[in-house]
């Protein structure tokens, strides 16, 4: 018995405890194996027999509850200790931070373009009607409002819906020849997988005399542009309709995940579609008081490129502020 108490006293961990414990006290435990012998003891030395087994039961458990809280707080403490953190200690680890993959595409645009000569223009996020509207060849109760879900605020001003608003802003402000992009936040009542209410485009504008702007100059600058940003790509342009330029384009470029073969990204059709364009509608030049003048647009989701650039499979990942992604970007 003595040496069952020590044994106990001594073990040095819950594990080994319960090992014990099974041992003496489990089912087939050498004290409940006793127990089990009661029935071939003679009568009259039954209650003594039995009162010393109890006895015996007793002091076991007793002894490896007591065991068991000095392990626990054992445990507790060292626990403890593992997880001190010392506030004053200096952390002389420079841990450096990372360029958010949106702003990093944006900078890549806006340094591509700015190369070429444009200039970086800029308007505001709470627009009105005429510029964000009416100016660019959607007079009011045009249905292709319904292209863009806008934000109305009670004063009759509205949160942009598209950067277009900074072509207009920019032609009422300068004569041309303009070469401008217009990179900046935008919003739309949208929210899924590939949208959010809030996000960022780069618009660009070209204006210069009738015979110096083209199609022709649209389609070479976006295939040049394409090619630096996402590689051996092919550039496919497809009719489309925007009301503020005649004829319009919708570009896509072969889906740079599949190689064009059919991938769940490109909804199994090798394309993804990357921007829209086209030249400047003659109603909007009629809106600045332009005359004799042609020119080009185009305008791009920031997030659709930094998604197809960085392999990121949900929009709305580059919104929060999960530092295990944005690590990755260093
Ligand atoms: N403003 C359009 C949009 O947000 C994009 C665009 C810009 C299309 C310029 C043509 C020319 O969808």
């Amino acid at each position: 018995m003595e040496a069952l108490i020590t044994q106990i006293e001594n073990a040095d961990s819950l594990e080994t405890l319960e090992t014990l414990r099974v041992d003496i006290l489990g089912k087939k435990g050498t004290l409940t194996k006793e127990f089990a012998r009661l029935k071939d003891i003679p009568n009259e030395e039954k209650k003594a027999f039995a009162q010393n087994l109890n006895t015996q039961k007793a002091a076991v458990a007793n002894a490896i509850e007591v065991r068991k809280v000095d392990l626990e707080k054992e445990a507790l403490n060292k626990q403890l200790e593992s997880e001190k953190i010392d506030v004053t200690r200096f952390n002389n680890e420079l841990t450096c931070g990372a360029v958010h993959p949106t702003v990093d595409t944006m900078d890549r645009i806006i340094q591509y373009f700015q190369n070429l000569n444009f200039s970086v223009e800029e308007g505001p996020l709470v627009e009105d009607d005429f510029h964000n509207f009416e100016a660019l060849n959607l007079p009011k109760y045009h249905p292709a409002r319904d292209m863009q879900d806008t934000f109305y605020n009670k004063d009759y001003t509205l949160l942009r819906t598209h950067t277009s608003p900074v072509q207009i802003r920019t032609m009422l402000s300068q004569k041309p020849p303009i070469r401008m992009i217009a990179p900046g936040t935008v919003f739309r009542r949208d929210f899924d997988l590939t949208h959010t209410p809030m996000f960022h485009q780069i618009e660009a504008l070209v204006v210069d005399e009738a015979d110096k702007v083209s199609f022709a100059n649209l389609k070479h600058v976006l295939e040049e542009f394409l090619h630096h940003m996402f590689g051996d790509v092919e550039v496919r342009f497809r009719p489309s309709f925007f009301p503020f330029t005649e004829p319009s384009a919708e570009v896509d470029i072969s889906c740079v995940f599949c190689k064009g073969d059919g991938c769940r990204v490109c909804s199994h059709t090798g394309w993804l579609e990357v921007l829209g364009c086209g030249v400047v509608d003659e109603n909007v030049f009629k809106a600045v008081g332009y005359e004799n003048y042609s020119g080009y647009a185009f305008g791009l989701g920031i997030e659709r490129f930094a998604m197809l650039i960085h392999n990121i499979g949900d929009l709305r990942s580059l919104f929060e502020s999960d530092l295990r992604l944005l690590g990755q970007f260093k």
